[in-house]
């Protein structure tokens, strides 16, 4: 692998994919995703759709598709490497030259040992007199913190200098290779000496639910930039996989738990008694941790800062947490710019009453909506009726639909039932919309038509649509492609008899065998852009199926084998010949 896996999901999660792609195509929401305009094919309708979910797009239109890192190969002229580095410039994200090398060998319980060593010194360092006293006046005067949460917490000091962590690391035995590695160190280009990575700032320790210390943050205690550092993702610790203080949250969230953007609002939450508090870490909100807190609660209040950047990225999180089947409420905040903030301006009780009065995310809509448009002009009532109505639509469950439907009625003066008419209307415009493109695009590749991407399909229709199953729910499930590593299904690259499907099956399963797991972005490597937006492809239809997964799994790899089997005495095209001749008549019919 060229470049670490580490860095790849540190770039994708740093870089959501809405704003990387809202910064070429203008996106419109539409439901959970985004719509607009292909920026690969010329269109009229927006058949480009984005996926915040899953980090993907795919355009139902040409067939365009990837992840975040295939977007910018197409977008930018660059190969798979060279968007990394575009994406990774972008996020200040820096690949180390020897990178591989570097992360190559360490296991995930030495990364704890050593992190844990470095918890303990940064802790030590804080409540030194000569090292730490800045630190310490820091946290207890500026931030008001107690002592008894400095401790709980286990918050440290990085000293002022570029050797101190690194000189006491290297006595305890850990190598440069490793500390480099852990992001605890860097090699001074110059020199070449290794030298401390925090300095100077105060240290929050990442801990993860089973207590292991996976990674540091550490703020500046001025206005200097950046205000955060963060430990990159190593082989222990994926920020997009842990959440802040979830290690103590854990206890306190069987009912609720409180969703803030930052560490310090964490704390001080914590330090205020309302100890159900966690953060993601300096990134925005993936599905695996939406699918983490929903294993141990039920709701999520939301309680972001109050700017625009803060609302925006709530915006999001409603649809992921709503995605995974939490209740969700969002925390309005006025003149405070954060949890931390308002705590201290107004005291715990009246963020206790904001949590009370906390919104659903539809009455969080709402609100939005009509700050936007002065409702008072009968012209602006039907635009806002009109986006409302559009959002209602794109609600799965009828109940659900109607009950928006009623209060957006009664807020806006306007009539149930005709607000149902176009909720209804555009819905049904909506999955005809969907299933046309996607039929269209079916039937194309069913036909082998313009398939240039897998050439073999044309030969057996069947097989090729078996092994699209399989792919799809290969790429998707975990367990899947446990259950095939384990032989539970036997099935091997020689059961595939499209040379495109072989290659995808072979590399997702090579990749799920390495270390660090299969994920999309892992692919880009080793197919063009092309190819990519056929895999996606592959995802996106599968996805819109996937209930029954393993049965449909079970039964597609029967059939493949059938297929098989019966190859020798179906030579292919005569599929092409009946289909073709099946539309003949049919349109003689007509
Ligand atoms: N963050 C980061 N890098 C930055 C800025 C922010 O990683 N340069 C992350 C941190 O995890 C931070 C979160 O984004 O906790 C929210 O940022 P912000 O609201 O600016 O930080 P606060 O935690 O509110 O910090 P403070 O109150 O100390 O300003
Ligand atoms: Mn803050």
């Amino acid at each position: 692998m060229l470049i670490p896996r580490e860095i790849i999901d540190d770039i994708r999660a740093r870089n959501d994919i809405v704003d990387v792609i809202g910064m070429y195509v203008n996106l419109k929401r539409a439901g959970s995703n985004y719509n607009g305009l292909c920026p690969y094919h010329s269109e009229k309708t927006p058949s480009f759709t984005v996926f915040p979910g899953t980090q993907s797009f795919y355009c139902f239109g040409c067939g365009a598709g990837g992840d975040v890192i295939t977007f910018t190969m197409k977008s930018e002229n660059l190969d798979y490497v060279g968007a990394i580095e575009f994406l990774a410039k972008k996020s200040g994200i820096s690949i180390p030259q020897s990178a591989a090398e570097q992360q190559g060998g360490m296991s995930r319980n030495r990364v704890f040992q050593m992190n844990l060593e470095a918890a303990k010194y940064f802790r030590s360092c804080l409540f030194d007199e000569k090292l730490g006293s800045d630190g310490l006046r820091y946290l207890v005067e500026q931030r008001r913190l107690p002592m008894t949460i400095i401790k709980r917490f286990g918050l440290g000091f990085a000293p002022d200098s570029f050797w101190s962590l690194t000189n006491h690391m290297t006595r305890l035995g850990f190598t440069e290779d490793e500390l480099i590695a852990g992001f605890l160190g860097g090699k001074s280009k110059k020199s070449g000496k290794i030298y401390d990575y925090f300095r100077n700032r105060v240290i929050f320790p990442i801990i993860d639910t089973s207590g292991n210390v996976i990674a540091f943050g550490g703020r500046v205690m001025d206005d200097s930039k950046p205000k955060y550092l963060n430990s990159s993702d190593t082989p222990g610790f994926k920020k997009s996989k842990n959440l802040f203080a979830l290690n103590y949250a854990k206890n306190h969230c069987s009912e609720r738990l409180i969703l803030c953007e930052g560490y310090m609002d964490v704390i001080a939450l914590h330090a205020a008694g309302i100890e159900n508090a966690v953060a993601t870490l300096g990134t925005a909100l993936t599905q695996e941790q939406a699918r983490m807190m929903a294993k141990y609660t039920k709701q999520v209040i939301i309680s972001y800062d109050s700017d625009e950047a803060g609302q925006r990225a709530a915006a999001r999180a409603i649809s992921m947490l709503s995605d995974v089947g939490l209740d969700v409420k969002i925390l309005k905040m006025k003149e405070a710019k954060d949890p931390d903030e308002y705590i201290k301006k107004f005291g715990v009780e009246n963020f206790k009453r904001l949590i009370g009065e906390s919104r659903t995310g539809f009455e969080y809509k709402i609100e939005n909506v009509i700050a936007k448009y002065d409702i008072t002009l009968s012209e602006n009532k039907i635009k806002a009726a009109g986006e409302l109505c559009d959002y209602i639509s794109g609600v799965s469950s009828s109940v659900e639909r109607d009950v928006y439907t009623s209060s957006v009625a009664s807020r806006l003066s306007l009539s149930f039932d005709s607000l149902k008419n176009d909720v209804e209307r555009l819905r049904r415009k909506k999955l005809n919309e969907y299933k046309a493109k996607t039929f269209n695009n079916m039937k194309m590749s069913a036909m082998g038509i313009g398939d240039r991407t897998n050439p073999d399909a044309a030969k057996n229709i069947r097989a090729a649509a078996a092994e699209e199953a399989i792919i799809g729910l290969l790429l998707i499930f975990d367990e899947y492609r446990d259950a095939i590593m384990n032989e539970k299904i036997s099935l091997s690259s020689d059961d595939f008899l499209s040379d495109f499907h072989r290659r995808v099956f072979e590399k997702i399963m090579q990749l799920h065998a390495d270390d660090g797991g299969f994920s999309f972005s892992l692919l880009g490597e080793y197919f063009v852009p092309d190819e990519m937006g056929r895999i996606q492809g592959i995802e996106q239809k599968r996805r819109a199926l996937t209930q029954n997964g393993y049965d449909v799994l079970y039964q597609c790899v029967q059939s493949l084998k059938n297929e098989k089997n019966s190859t020798d005495s179906d030579d292919g095209i005569s599929e092409i010949e009946r289909l073709l001749e099946n539309k003949r008549k049919k349109m003689q019919n007509q």
